[in-house]
């Protein structure tokens, strides 16, 4: 295997993605959820569909072009390409006091994610030096939220600011509204030179975004025709960011590489894409409708919420599709909790593990030991035995409760693992959408609410709809209670 980071084969032996399925092919009350024959037996149509997709054929095509450029792409990648975005970054940074990344979706989530699970909770409170030199972080354009806006603004306030507004198609309104209003303020405060602070990454020709862009010569980076938005964190969307957050994106590559490595075999238990895709899809047909992906990290959270974006909008067509509630154990564990202990029985449960932390936080004896936890430190015990319990009692108690789980061990956090993480993800929902007989790489339900929020706009060519979804709403009881 060719790596662009230094990583040793120590380093990848200790950093492998684990996939734990014993609370999934265990019986409870002497009946089983999905066997190992059930698995075994499904083998054969899992390892058709991966084929299928190593082949290039099935239903992949989103206007007419196959959407799979992100299941070669670790191999693709040039270290002169990665160059290219560290030397675009470090220039950036050198003239920046804050980093305000704008984008919705695929254009967003994996960014977010890789840079929380990867820096200081508190990030932006910290001195520049301990940020690694790297400028303050922000998000905008995922929501249309004023206030939250404003808020961000007021963060901004007397810094330097530079962006990076990401958008394959060039026409998001939620990206291209606060990109206005971000360009605005900084061409009023730079004139032209506000060009210089603005990086794009967009389409390689065509698009509102590339046309600007070219326009007012920013730089800019792609994203490629054949990578859809959330299939597309290791494209130019997700590393020109992480490269600003100081992020190690050759590590980062090395990870989906890895991932790639050990997810392109045809044999079906040395292939953790092909295991994982099935025991969900068995999960689906055998009623389950809700997956609660649950962490006891709070920098593994926003990869639960990075899934909740990559499973449903690739799965969620004709009626398919399981609901991805992302849940930090233990503060869930004393809400929906009760519900997957007791609810309905329409839950398959998935934890995100994050087996060695940075820290360890010692827990003080106590000379009264009113609470009766003395016996933690007696014993040697620190706050992370305790956390990796919110998982393993969580995991049996539900199994036992008739909610079948699986362990995901991510062994610590660093951006090989990530890496790994994305990828087997990503070529798990391409196999779920194969099994389902749709196409993953698709959304068409997403253009719905465009195509009525355009409407409802009075934007120019959607009068028509717009009256129409009027008079249907006019049309019916009105009921405020
Ligand atoms: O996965 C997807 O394709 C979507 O979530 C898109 O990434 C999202 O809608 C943003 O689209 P765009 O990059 O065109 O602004």
């Amino acid at each position: 295997m060719s790596w662009l980071s230094s990583i040793t084969d120590d380093f990848v032996a200790q950093n492998k993605i684990s996939l734990d399925l014993t609370y999934i092919v265990n019986p409870v009350d002497g009946r089983t959820f999905i066997s190992r024959d059930d698995l075994d037996d499904f083998a054969p149509k899992v390892v058709e569909k991966h084929q299928m997709l190593n082949r290039g054929e099935g239903d992949c095509l989103d206007k007419g072009t196959p959407m799979l450029g992100w299941m070669t792409l670790p191999d693709d990648i040039s270290s002169a390409h990665l160059d290219e975005i560290e030397s675009a970054a470090r220039e950036l940074s050198d003239k920046i006091d804050a980093f305000v990344s704008l984008g919705i979706g695929g254009s967003y989530l994996g960014i977010e994610a890789t840079f929380q699970a990867l820096t200081d909770c508190f990030f932006n409170q910290l001195t520049q030096d301990r940020r690694g030199n790297a400028p303050e972080i922000y998000f905008l354009g995922q929501n249309l939220d004023p206030d939250m806006f404003r808020d961000t603004l007021g963060q901004l306030e007397g810094k330097r600011v530079g962006l990076n507004v990401i958008s394959k198609s060039g026409t998001t309104t939620e990206t291209a509204i606060a990109f206005r209003i971000l360009r605005d303020l900084l061409e009023a405060e730079h004139g032209e030179k506000a060009a210089e602070l603005i990086v794009a990454t967009t389409d390689a020709n065509k698009g509102a975004l590339r046309t600007l862009t070219e326009k007012k010569g920013y730089r800019s980076f792609v994203v490629p025709d054949n990578v859809g938005g959330r299939f597309s964190v290791l494209t130019d969307v997700g590393l020109v960011g992480l490269a600003v957050a100081g992020i190690d994106i050759r590590q980062f590559v090395d990870g989906f590489r890895n991932m790639k490595a050990r997810t392109d075999t045809d044999d079906f238990w040395s292939n953790p894409a092909m295991v994982h895709a099935s025991v969900r899809h068995l999960a689906w047909t055998k009623g389950k409708r809700v997956e609660v992906v649950a962490t006891n990290s709070a920098s593994i959270y926003p990869l639960a919420r990075w899934m909740e974006q990559l499973f449903p909008e690739s799965e969620g067509h004709n009626g398919y599709g399981m609901w991805v509630s992302p849940s930090m154990y233990s503060e869930k564990l004393h809400a929906n909790g009760q519900m997957v202990q007791q609810g309905e029985r329409n839950i398959l449960e998935t934890f995100l593990k994050l087996e060695n932390n940075d820290h360890s936080v010692p827990i003080p004896t106590d000379a009264e030991n009113l609470d009766g936890l003395n016996y933690l430190p007696e014993s040697g015990r620190d706050m992370s035995f305790v956390n990796e319990l919110v998982i393993d009692g969580p995991a049996y108690a539900h199994f036992m409760g008739g909610v079948p789980n699986m362990t995901l061990g991510i062994p610590r956090r660093n951006a090989f693992n990530l890496g790994q993480f994305y990828f087997l993800m990503e070529r798990s929902v391409a196999l779920s959408g194969y099994l389902a007989g749709h196409n993953p790489f698709v959304q068409p339900g997403v253009e719905d609410y465009k195509r009525a929020m355009f409407a409802l706009a009075g934007k120019p060519g959607s009068e028509d709809a717009g009256r129409e979804i009027r008079a249907a709403i006019a049309n019916m009881d009105r009921l405020i209670v």
